[in-house]
């Protein structure tokens, strides 16, 4: 297990403990984050699970795919740490992770 932390928009802390393999967004699911809808379940096809990493985190979490970019263009305040958090894998490199949820999404 790995340690993943979500901070909602309120600044709510959801510390969890998560399994390496699951991604970002089944973890916020699974433990009803708000802010989270994850509408198209994980297909990178609906930018509903758009998060910010943490800047200390940007470098290990890596870069979006094309495929994740092209869709980021339908998120709402996008930045430059911003990524959809179904295509966040968690790895042990990933252990102590920290995302904040943005304001809204769509
Ligand atoms: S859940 Fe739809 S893009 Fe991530």
């Amino acid at each position: 297990m790995t340690k993943l932390t979500i901070v909602a928009f309120d600044g709510t802390r959801h510390d969890l403990e998560v399994e390496p393999g699951s991604t970002v967004m089944e973890n916020a699911v699974r433990n009803s984050v708000p802010g989270i809808e994850a509408e198209c379940g994980g297909a990178c096809a609906c930018a509903t699970c758009h998060v910010y990493v943490d800047d200390a985190w940007v470098a290990a979490a890596g870069q979006p795919s094309p495929m994740e970019e092209d869709m980021l263009d339908f998120a709402v305040d996008v930045r430059p740490n911003s990524r959809l958090s179904c295509q966040i894998k968690i790895t042990p490199a990933l252990d102590g992770l920290v995302v904040n949820v943005p304001e809204r999404q769509g």
